[in-house]
Protein backbone atom coordinates (compact mmCIF):
# COMPACT_ATOMS: atom_id res chain seq x y z
CA UNK A 1 0.00 0.00 0.00
CA UNK A 2 1.21 3.07 -0.91
CA UNK A 3 1.16 6.07 1.14
CA UNK A 4 -1.79 7.81 1.63
CA UNK A 5 -2.19 12.08 2.28
CA UNK A 6 -5.44 12.80 3.25
CA UNK A 7 -6.58 15.63 2.90
CA UNK A 8 -9.94 17.60 4.83
CA UNK A 9 -11.16 20.61 6.04
CA UNK A 10 -11.23 19.59 9.30
CA UNK A 11 -8.36 17.28 11.30
CA UNK A 12 -9.83 13.76 12.29
CA UNK A 13 -8.86 14.94 16.01
CA UNK A 14 -10.13 18.27 17.71
CA UNK A 15 -8.43 20.38 20.59
CA UNK A 16 -10.59 20.88 22.86
CA UNK A 17 -9.13 23.40 25.65
CA UNK A 18 -10.86 23.17 29.49
CA UNK A 19 -10.04 26.03 31.21
CA UNK A 20 -6.04 26.08 31.18
CA UNK A 21 -6.62 21.99 30.16
CA UNK A 22 -5.98 21.66 26.64
CA UNK A 23 -6.26 17.92 25.02
CA UNK A 24 -6.10 16.48 21.88
CA UNK A 25 -9.77 14.67 21.30
CA UNK A 26 -10.24 11.78 18.19
CA UNK A 27 -13.49 12.68 17.18
CA UNK A 28 -16.24 9.83 16.36
CA UNK A 29 -17.35 11.29 12.35
CA UNK A 30 -17.82 8.90 9.85
CA UNK A 31 -14.95 10.04 7.95
CA UNK A 32 -12.38 9.91 10.62
CA UNK A 33 -13.15 6.73 11.29
CA UNK A 34 -13.35 5.39 7.96
CA UNK A 35 -10.12 6.39 7.60
CA UNK A 36 -8.31 5.88 10.61
CA UNK A 37 -7.23 2.27 9.43
CA UNK A 38 -5.75 3.43 6.15
CA UNK A 39 -4.03 6.52 7.64
CA UNK A 40 -2.54 4.10 10.55
CA UNK A 41 -1.80 1.23 8.14
CA UNK A 42 -0.39 3.66 5.60
CA UNK A 43 1.83 5.70 7.64
CA UNK A 44 1.09 8.70 5.72
CA UNK A 45 0.23 11.91 6.86
CA UNK A 46 -3.55 13.93 7.49
CA UNK A 47 -3.59 17.61 6.46
CA UNK A 48 -6.58 19.66 7.95
CA UNK A 49 -7.48 22.69 10.68
CA UNK A 50 -7.19 21.57 14.15
CA UNK A 51 -9.91 23.73 15.10
CA UNK A 52 -9.43 27.08 16.71
CA UNK A 53 -6.01 27.29 18.51
CA UNK A 54 -5.64 31.28 18.76
CA UNK A 55 -6.04 31.10 22.37
CA UNK A 56 -3.35 28.78 23.45
CA UNK A 57 0.00 30.12 24.96
CA UNK A 58 3.05 29.10 23.32
CA UNK A 59 3.96 25.93 25.25
CA UNK A 60 0.34 24.95 24.97
CA UNK A 61 0.91 24.82 21.47
CA UNK A 62 3.97 23.42 21.46
CA UNK A 63 2.42 20.26 23.28
CA UNK A 64 -0.23 19.93 20.70
CA UNK A 65 1.36 20.15 17.74
CA UNK A 66 3.45 17.33 19.52
CA UNK A 67 0.73 15.32 19.89
CA UNK A 68 -0.49 16.15 16.11
CA UNK A 69 2.64 15.06 14.72
CA UNK A 70 2.45 11.73 16.98
CA UNK A 71 -0.71 10.93 15.26
CA UNK A 72 1.00 12.07 12.15
CA UNK A 73 -1.68 15.28 11.75
CA UNK A 74 -0.36 18.46 10.04
CA UNK A 75 -2.09 20.99 10.76
CA UNK A 76 -3.06 23.69 8.62
CA UNK A 77 -4.23 26.82 11.19
CA UNK A 78 -7.41 29.24 10.24
CA UNK A 79 -6.94 33.28 10.65
CA UNK A 80 -10.60 34.27 12.36
CA UNK A 81 -11.09 35.94 9.06
CA UNK A 82 -10.69 32.83 6.94
CA UNK A 83 -12.96 31.06 9.70
CA UNK A 84 -15.42 33.65 8.76
CA UNK A 85 -15.11 33.97 4.93
CA UNK A 86 -13.63 30.13 3.70
CA UNK A 87 -15.57 28.16 6.14
CA UNK A 88 -18.54 29.64 7.66
CA UNK A 89 -18.61 32.02 4.08
CA UNK A 90 -18.06 30.38 0.68
CA UNK A 91 -18.08 26.87 1.90
CA UNK A 92 -21.28 26.91 4.26
CA UNK A 93 -22.80 30.26 3.05
CA UNK A 94 -22.80 29.38 -0.15
CA UNK A 95 -21.78 26.03 -1.29
CA UNK A 96 -23.60 24.01 1.32
CA UNK A 97 -27.04 25.70 0.67
CA UNK A 98 -26.47 25.40 -3.30
CA UNK A 99 -25.68 21.87 -3.26
CA UNK A 100 -28.62 21.10 -1.23
CA UNK A 101 -31.16 23.30 -3.51
CA UNK A 102 -31.60 26.00 -0.94
CA UNK A 103 -30.32 29.09 -3.73
CA UNK A 104 -32.77 31.36 -1.87
CA UNK A 105 -30.03 30.66 1.40
CA UNK A 106 -27.07 32.01 -0.83
CA UNK A 107 -25.79 35.83 -0.53
CA UNK A 108 -26.65 37.89 -2.87
CA UNK A 109 -22.91 39.15 -3.30
CA UNK A 110 -20.26 36.92 -4.10
CA UNK A 111 -17.78 37.94 -0.67
CA UNK A 112 -15.88 35.24 0.08
CA UNK A 113 -14.53 33.30 -3.26
CA UNK A 114 -11.08 34.82 -2.84
CA UNK A 115 -10.54 33.78 0.45
CA UNK A 116 -11.88 30.18 -0.39
CA UNK A 117 -9.77 30.27 -3.00
CA UNK A 118 -6.52 31.41 -1.40
CA UNK A 119 -7.67 28.68 1.47
CA UNK A 120 -7.58 26.30 -0.99
CA UNK A 121 -4.18 27.43 -2.44
CA UNK A 122 -2.92 26.95 1.21
CA UNK A 123 -4.19 23.37 1.54
CA UNK A 124 -2.46 22.95 -1.75
CA UNK A 125 0.65 24.18 -0.72
CA UNK A 126 1.20 21.96 2.24
CA UNK A 127 0.27 19.19 0.64
CA UNK A 128 3.00 19.51 -1.85
CA UNK A 129 5.73 20.16 0.59
CA UNK A 130 4.30 17.40 2.36
CA UNK A 131 4.11 14.98 -0.74
CA UNK A 132 6.79 12.27 -1.70
CA UNK A 133 7.10 10.52 -5.23
CA UNK A 134 4.58 7.32 -4.83
CA UNK A 135 2.26 8.85 -2.13
CA UNK A 136 -1.74 8.41 -2.83
CA UNK A 137 -3.51 11.86 -2.13
CA UNK A 138 -7.14 11.64 -0.93
CA UNK A 139 -8.90 15.40 -0.92
CA UNK A 140 -12.24 15.37 0.50
CA UNK A 141 -15.20 17.39 0.33
CA UNK A 142 -16.62 21.03 -0.89
CA UNK A 143 -14.44 23.22 1.73
CA UNK A 144 -11.86 21.69 -0.92
CA UNK A 145 -13.10 21.56 -4.33
CA UNK A 146 -10.09 23.64 -6.03
CA UNK A 147 -7.58 21.38 -4.67
CA UNK A 148 -7.14 18.49 -6.32
CA UNK A 149 -6.03 21.21 -9.89
CA UNK A 150 -3.98 23.10 -7.84
CA UNK A 151 -2.05 19.85 -7.10
CA UNK A 152 -2.19 18.47 -10.53
CA UNK A 153 -0.42 22.23 -11.15
CA UNK A 154 2.25 21.41 -8.42
CA UNK A 155 2.42 17.72 -8.99
CA UNK A 156 1.60 16.72 -12.17
CA UNK A 157 2.19 12.64 -11.93
CA UNK A 158 0.58 12.51 -8.43
CA UNK A 159 -2.04 9.70 -7.92
CA UNK A 160 -4.98 12.31 -6.48
CA UNK A 161 -8.76 11.13 -5.34
CA UNK A 162 -11.57 13.51 -3.81
CA UNK A 163 -14.41 12.32 -3.05
CA UNK A 164 -17.60 14.79 -2.65
CA UNK A 165 -19.58 14.44 0.85
CA UNK A 166 -23.07 15.96 0.15
CA UNK A 167 -24.99 15.68 -2.98
CA UNK A 168 -23.94 17.23 -6.46
CA UNK A 169 -26.73 19.05 -7.79
CA UNK A 170 -28.39 19.06 -11.08
CA UNK A 171 -26.69 20.75 -13.44
CA UNK A 172 -30.12 23.23 -13.30
CA UNK A 173 -29.28 24.14 -9.99
CA UNK A 174 -25.24 24.05 -10.25
CA UNK A 175 -25.35 26.11 -13.45
CA UNK A 176 -26.59 28.96 -11.12
CA UNK A 177 -23.23 29.53 -9.22
CA UNK A 178 -21.21 32.44 -10.88
CA UNK A 179 -17.62 30.15 -9.85
CA UNK A 180 -18.93 27.06 -11.70
CA UNK A 181 -16.25 26.33 -14.13
CA UNK A 182 -13.71 27.26 -11.61
CA UNK A 183 -15.26 24.43 -9.28
CA UNK A 184 -15.64 21.98 -12.26
CA UNK A 185 -12.49 22.52 -13.69
CA UNK A 186 -10.59 22.23 -10.12
CA UNK A 187 -12.42 19.19 -9.34
CA UNK A 188 -11.17 17.34 -12.59
CA UNK A 189 -7.27 17.76 -11.08
CA UNK A 190 -8.13 14.75 -9.48
CA UNK A 191 -7.89 10.98 -10.84
CA UNK A 192 -10.77 9.79 -9.58
CA UNK A 193 -13.99 11.78 -8.39
CA UNK A 194 -16.43 9.54 -6.22
CA UNK A 195 -20.24 10.66 -5.03
CA UNK A 196 -22.40 8.95 -2.72
CA UNK A 197 -24.85 7.96 -5.40
CA UNK A 198 -25.31 7.28 -9.34
CA UNK A 199 -28.03 10.55 -9.22
CA UNK A 200 -24.81 12.50 -8.04
CA UNK A 201 -22.79 11.20 -10.67
CA UNK A 202 -25.02 11.66 -13.40
CA UNK A 203 -25.73 15.63 -12.16
CA UNK A 204 -21.68 15.87 -12.41
CA UNK A 205 -21.31 14.70 -15.79
CA UNK A 206 -24.31 17.21 -16.71
CA UNK A 207 -22.83 20.17 -15.62
CA UNK A 208 -19.29 18.86 -17.40
CA UNK A 209 -20.94 18.76 -20.71
CA UNK A 210 -22.91 21.75 -19.68
CA UNK A 211 -19.80 24.15 -18.67
CA UNK A 212 -16.62 22.37 -19.90
CA UNK A 213 -18.50 20.86 -23.25
CA UNK A 214 -17.05 17.79 -21.59
CA UNK A 215 -18.45 14.38 -22.56
CA UNK A 216 -18.59 11.26 -19.72
CA UNK A 217 -18.12 7.62 -21.38
CA UNK A 218 -19.45 5.48 -18.93
CA UNK A 219 -17.20 7.06 -15.81
CA UNK A 220 -14.63 8.68 -17.74
CA UNK A 221 -13.76 11.85 -19.08
CA UNK A 222 -10.58 13.34 -21.00
CA UNK A 223 -9.48 16.92 -19.48
CA UNK A 224 -6.26 17.62 -20.61
CA UNK A 225 -5.10 14.65 -21.60
CA UNK A 226 -5.75 12.99 -19.19
CA UNK A 227 -8.23 10.08 -18.11
CA UNK A 228 -10.85 11.50 -15.11
CA UNK A 229 -12.49 8.65 -13.44
CA UNK A 230 -16.01 9.21 -11.92
CA UNK A 231 -17.85 6.83 -9.44
CA UNK A 232 -20.68 6.02 -7.21
CA UNK A 233 -19.03 4.91 -3.83
CA UNK A 234 -21.96 5.13 -0.96
CA UNK A 235 -20.66 5.90 2.43
CA UNK A 236 -20.64 3.37 5.25
CA UNK A 237 -20.52 3.27 9.02
CA UNK A 238 -18.58 1.22 11.17
CA UNK A 239 -21.71 -1.34 11.55
CA UNK A 240 -19.52 -3.29 13.98
CA UNK A 241 -18.57 -1.26 16.32
CA UNK A 242 -22.05 0.26 16.61
CA UNK A 243 -23.60 -3.46 16.90
CA UNK A 244 -20.76 -4.19 19.65
CA UNK A 245 -22.10 -0.97 21.90
CA UNK A 246 -25.62 -2.08 21.60
CA UNK A 247 -24.79 -5.72 22.47
CA UNK A 248 -23.31 -4.88 25.76
CA UNK A 249 -25.16 -6.47 28.95
CA UNK A 250 -25.04 -2.57 30.39
CA UNK A 251 -27.32 -1.65 27.20
CA UNK A 252 -30.02 -3.72 28.15
CA UNK A 253 -30.20 -1.94 31.40
CA UNK A 254 -30.03 1.55 29.71
CA UNK A 255 -32.84 0.68 27.55
CA UNK A 256 -35.20 -0.66 30.09
CA UNK A 257 -34.73 2.55 31.83
CA UNK A 258 -35.94 4.53 29.02
CA UNK A 259 -38.72 2.26 28.33
CA UNK A 260 -39.74 2.28 32.07
CA UNK A 261 -39.39 6.56 31.60
CA UNK A 262 -41.77 6.31 28.65
CA UNK A 263 -44.57 3.71 30.67
CA UNK A 264 -47.37 3.23 27.83
CA UNK A 265 -45.83 5.27 25.30
CA UNK A 266 -44.33 4.68 22.30
CA UNK A 267 -40.95 6.14 21.57
CA UNK A 268 -40.14 8.49 17.72
CA UNK A 269 -36.75 9.91 17.76
CA UNK A 270 -35.05 11.85 15.29
CA UNK A 271 -31.56 12.80 15.73
CA UNK A 272 -29.50 15.20 13.66
CA UNK A 273 -27.31 18.04 13.86
CA UNK A 274 -29.20 21.72 13.52
CA UNK A 275 -29.16 22.16 10.06
CA UNK A 276 -31.56 23.33 7.87
CA UNK A 277 -31.15 20.65 5.43
CA UNK A 278 -32.68 18.15 7.75
CA UNK A 279 -36.57 18.97 7.94
CA UNK A 280 -36.96 19.15 11.44
CA UNK A 281 -39.76 21.45 11.20
CA UNK A 282 -41.77 19.67 8.71
CA UNK A 283 -41.00 16.69 10.65
CA UNK A 284 -42.52 18.06 13.94
CA UNK A 285 -45.37 19.21 11.65
CA UNK A 286 -46.12 15.60 11.13
CA UNK A 287 -45.89 14.65 14.59
CA UNK A 288 -48.44 17.22 15.37
CA UNK A 289 -50.62 16.01 12.37
CA UNK A 290 -50.94 12.51 14.26
CA UNK A 291 -51.86 13.67 17.45
CA UNK A 292 -54.35 16.40 15.57
CA UNK A 293 -56.19 13.67 13.25
CA UNK A 294 -55.50 10.50 15.57
CA UNK A 295 -56.51 11.62 19.19
CA UNK A 296 -56.10 7.89 20.31
CA UNK A 297 -52.65 9.04 20.52
CA UNK A 298 -52.38 11.63 22.44
CA UNK A 299 -50.65 11.47 25.65
CA UNK A 300 -49.35 7.87 23.83
CA UNK A 301 -46.43 8.97 21.95
CA UNK A 302 -42.90 10.84 22.66
CA UNK A 303 -40.73 12.13 20.44
CA UNK A 304 -37.30 12.66 21.46
CA UNK A 305 -35.68 14.85 19.21
CA UNK A 306 -31.88 15.48 19.46
CA UNK A 307 -30.40 18.02 17.77
CA UNK A 308 -26.81 18.58 18.23
CA UNK A 309 -25.24 22.29 17.50
CA UNK A 310 -23.60 23.05 14.29
CA UNK A 311 -22.47 26.22 12.78
CA UNK A 312 -23.76 28.59 15.16
CA UNK A 313 -21.55 31.64 14.22
CA UNK A 314 -23.66 31.05 10.54
CA UNK A 315 -27.33 33.22 11.06
CA UNK A 316 -29.03 30.93 8.98
CA UNK A 317 -28.42 28.30 11.40
CA UNK A 318 -29.31 30.38 14.41
CA UNK A 319 -32.73 31.29 12.89
CA UNK A 320 -33.26 27.67 12.06
CA UNK A 321 -33.01 27.26 15.90
CA UNK A 322 -35.27 29.72 16.86
CA UNK A 323 -37.58 27.62 13.98
CA UNK A 324 -37.45 24.57 15.55
CA UNK A 325 -38.17 26.13 19.38
CA UNK A 326 -40.92 27.63 18.03
CA UNK A 327 -42.65 24.44 16.57
CA UNK A 328 -41.22 22.45 19.62
CA UNK A 329 -43.44 24.83 22.22
CA UNK A 330 -46.29 25.36 19.86
CA UNK A 331 -46.86 21.42 19.88
CA UNK A 332 -45.88 20.77 23.67
CA UNK A 333 -48.03 23.95 24.09
CA UNK A 334 -51.37 22.09 22.28
CA UNK A 335 -50.69 18.35 22.88
CA UNK A 336 -48.68 18.33 26.83
CA UNK A 337 -50.39 17.59 29.93
CA UNK A 338 -49.23 18.16 33.63
CA UNK A 339 -48.14 14.44 33.18
CA UNK A 340 -46.02 14.40 29.66
CA UNK A 341 -45.39 17.04 26.79
CA UNK A 342 -45.54 14.82 23.32
CA UNK A 343 -41.66 16.16 22.30
CA UNK A 344 -38.33 15.96 24.47
CA UNK A 345 -36.19 18.58 22.70
CA UNK A 346 -32.65 18.07 23.18
CA UNK A 347 -30.20 20.40 22.04
CA UNK A 348 -26.44 19.11 22.37
CA UNK A 349 -24.13 16.74 21.79
CA UNK A 350 -24.68 13.11 22.74
CA UNK A 351 -21.36 10.40 22.71
CA UNK A 352 -21.99 7.21 20.81
CA UNK A 353 -23.07 5.33 23.93
CA UNK A 354 -25.88 7.46 24.49
CA UNK A 355 -27.04 7.32 20.90
CA UNK A 356 -27.00 3.60 20.69
CA UNK A 357 -29.09 3.95 23.85
CA UNK A 358 -31.86 5.97 22.14
CA UNK A 359 -31.45 4.27 18.49
CA UNK A 360 -31.69 0.68 21.10
CA UNK A 361 -34.48 2.00 22.69
CA UNK A 362 -37.24 3.67 19.78
CA UNK A 363 -40.05 2.09 18.30
CA UNK A 364 -39.47 4.35 15.38
CA UNK A 365 -37.14 6.33 13.75
CA UNK A 366 -37.62 9.80 11.33
CA UNK A 367 -34.56 10.14 9.43
CA UNK A 368 -36.73 12.99 6.85
CA UNK A 369 -33.71 15.62 5.22
CA UNK A 370 -35.38 17.58 2.80
CA UNK A 371 -31.49 17.02 1.27
CA UNK A 372 -29.02 14.76 2.66
CA UNK A 373 -25.74 13.79 0.71
CA UNK A 374 -26.00 9.66 2.50
CA UNK A 375 -27.03 10.03 6.18
CA UNK A 376 -24.89 8.43 8.42
CA UNK A 377 -27.34 8.20 11.16
CA UNK A 378 -30.29 6.29 9.18
CA UNK A 379 -26.98 3.54 9.18
CA UNK A 380 -26.07 4.01 12.70
CA UNK A 381 -30.01 3.10 14.01
CA UNK A 382 -29.83 -0.29 11.31
CA UNK A 383 -26.15 -1.18 12.91
CA UNK A 384 -27.76 -0.22 16.40
CA UNK A 385 -30.84 -3.01 16.19
CA UNK A 386 -29.13 -6.46 16.84
CA UNK A 387 -33.07 -7.21 17.93
CA UNK A 388 -33.80 -7.22 14.57
CA UNK A 389 -36.99 -4.61 15.30
CA UNK A 390 -38.04 -0.97 15.06
CA UNK A 391 -38.80 0.87 11.77
CA UNK A 392 -36.82 3.70 9.83
CA UNK A 393 -39.33 6.07 8.30
CA UNK A 394 -36.30 7.61 5.91
CA UNK A 395 -36.66 10.63 2.82
CA UNK A 396 -36.46 9.87 -0.47
CA UNK A 397 -34.01 12.99 -0.36
CA UNK A 398 -31.57 11.25 1.42
CA UNK A 399 -28.69 9.36 -0.34
CA UNK A 400 -29.31 6.55 1.98
CA UNK A 401 -32.79 5.74 0.53
CA UNK A 402 -31.02 4.25 -2.60
CA UNK A 403 -29.58 1.78 -0.72
CA UNK A 404 -31.94 1.13 2.51
CA UNK A 405 -34.98 -0.31 0.24
CA UNK A 406 -36.38 -1.75 3.92
CA UNK A 407 -37.51 1.18 5.23
CA UNK A 408 -40.36 3.37 4.89
CA UNK A 409 -39.33 5.76 1.95
CA UNK A 410 -41.29 9.20 2.40
CA UNK A 411 -41.32 12.70 0.59
CA UNK A 412 -40.47 15.03 3.74
CA UNK A 413 -42.32 17.95 1.92
CA UNK A 414 -45.63 15.67 2.04
CA UNK A 415 -46.41 16.38 5.89
CA UNK A 416 -49.45 14.48 5.28
CA UNK A 417 -47.88 11.45 3.96
CA UNK A 418 -45.00 11.70 6.69
CA UNK A 419 -47.84 11.43 9.28
CA UNK A 420 -49.14 8.21 7.47
CA UNK A 421 -45.63 6.78 7.34
CA UNK A 422 -45.39 7.41 11.07
CA UNK A 423 -49.11 5.79 12.11
CA UNK A 424 -47.75 2.91 9.44
CA UNK A 425 -44.84 2.06 11.41
CA UNK A 426 -46.54 2.44 14.56
CA UNK A 427 -48.70 -0.07 13.56
CA UNK A 428 -46.56 -2.34 11.82
CA UNK A 429 -46.51 -6.13 12.52
CA UNK A 430 -43.84 -7.23 14.38
CA UNK A 431 -42.79 -9.77 11.21
CA UNK A 432 -43.04 -7.05 8.84
CA UNK A 433 -40.53 -5.13 11.12
CA UNK A 434 -38.14 -7.92 11.59
CA UNK A 435 -38.11 -8.38 7.63
CA UNK A 436 -37.37 -5.14 7.35
CA UNK A 437 -34.60 -4.05 9.88
CA UNK A 438 -33.35 -7.80 8.37
CA UNK A 439 -33.13 -6.31 5.17
CA UNK A 440 -31.73 -3.32 6.16
CA UNK A 441 -29.19 -4.40 8.60
CA UNK A 442 -27.57 -7.05 5.63
CA UNK A 443 -27.16 -4.01 3.54
CA UNK A 444 -25.35 -1.70 6.30
CA UNK A 445 -23.53 -4.38 7.53
CA UNK A 446 -22.07 -5.67 4.26
CA UNK A 447 -21.13 -2.18 3.04
CA UNK A 448 -19.56 -0.33 5.79
CA UNK A 449 -17.39 2.32 6.48
CA UNK A 450 -14.11 -0.16 5.31
CA UNK A 451 -15.86 -1.36 2.09
CA UNK A 452 -16.02 2.53 1.54
CA UNK A 453 -12.70 3.23 1.87
CA UNK A 454 -11.09 0.77 0.51
CA UNK A 455 -13.57 0.19 -2.57
CA UNK A 456 -12.79 4.27 -3.53
CA UNK A 457 -8.66 3.61 -2.98
CA UNK A 458 -8.47 0.43 -4.97
CA UNK A 459 -10.34 1.74 -7.18
CA UNK A 460 -7.77 4.90 -7.04
CA UNK A 461 -4.79 2.98 -7.08
CA UNK A 462 -5.73 0.16 -9.70
CA UNK A 463 -6.15 3.46 -12.74
CA UNK A 464 -3.39 3.02 -15.05
CA UNK A 465 0.13 4.46 -13.40
CA UNK A 466 0.14 7.80 -13.82
CA UNK A 467 2.98 9.39 -16.25
CA UNK A 468 6.53 10.09 -14.85
CA UNK A 469 7.86 12.40 -17.72
CA UNK A 470 4.94 14.62 -16.60
CA UNK A 471 6.29 14.10 -12.61
CA UNK A 472 9.68 14.76 -13.72
CA UNK A 473 9.07 17.75 -15.92
O1 LIG B 1 -21.78 16.27 5.67
C1 LIG B 1 -20.72 17.09 5.37
C2 LIG B 1 -19.95 17.50 6.60
O2 LIG B 1 -18.88 18.35 6.22
C3 LIG B 1 -19.43 16.31 7.40
O3 LIG B 1 -18.22 15.82 6.89
C4 LIG B 1 -19.34 16.87 8.78
O4 LIG B 1 -19.41 15.90 9.77
C5 LIG B 1 -20.54 17.80 8.84
O5 LIG B 1 -20.77 18.22 7.52
C6 LIG B 1 -20.36 18.97 9.79
O6 LIG B 1 -19.39 19.80 9.28
P1 LIG B 1 -18.60 20.94 10.00
O7 LIG B 1 -18.97 20.94 11.45
O8 LIG B 1 -17.17 20.59 9.79
O9 LIG B 1 -19.00 22.18 9.30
Amino acid sequence: MSRLLLVSNRLPVTVKVEKDTVSVVRSAGGLATGLRRPHERSGGLWIGWPGDVSRLSESQRARVDAQLAELRCVPLTLSASEVSRYYEGYSNRVLWPLCHYMLERIPRQDRDWEVYRKVNERFADLVAKHYEPGDTIWVHDYQLMLVPGMLRQRLPGARIGYFHHIPFPSSEIFSTLPRRRELLKGLLGADLIGFHTVSYVRHFSGALLRHLGLDTDIDRIIWEGRDVRVGAFPMGIDAQAFESIASEPGMQEEVANLRRSSEGQRILLGIDRLDYTKGIPRRLLAVQRVLERTPAWRGRLRFIQVTVPSRTQVEAYANYRELVNELVGRINGLYGTVHNVPVHYLYRSFNERQLVGLYRGADVMLVTPVRDGMNLVAKEFCAARPDDDGVLVLSEFAGAAAELGGALIVNPYDVDAMADAIEKALGMAEEERRTRMHTLRKQVKSRDVHWWTSSFLDRLQSLPAVDVRAEAS
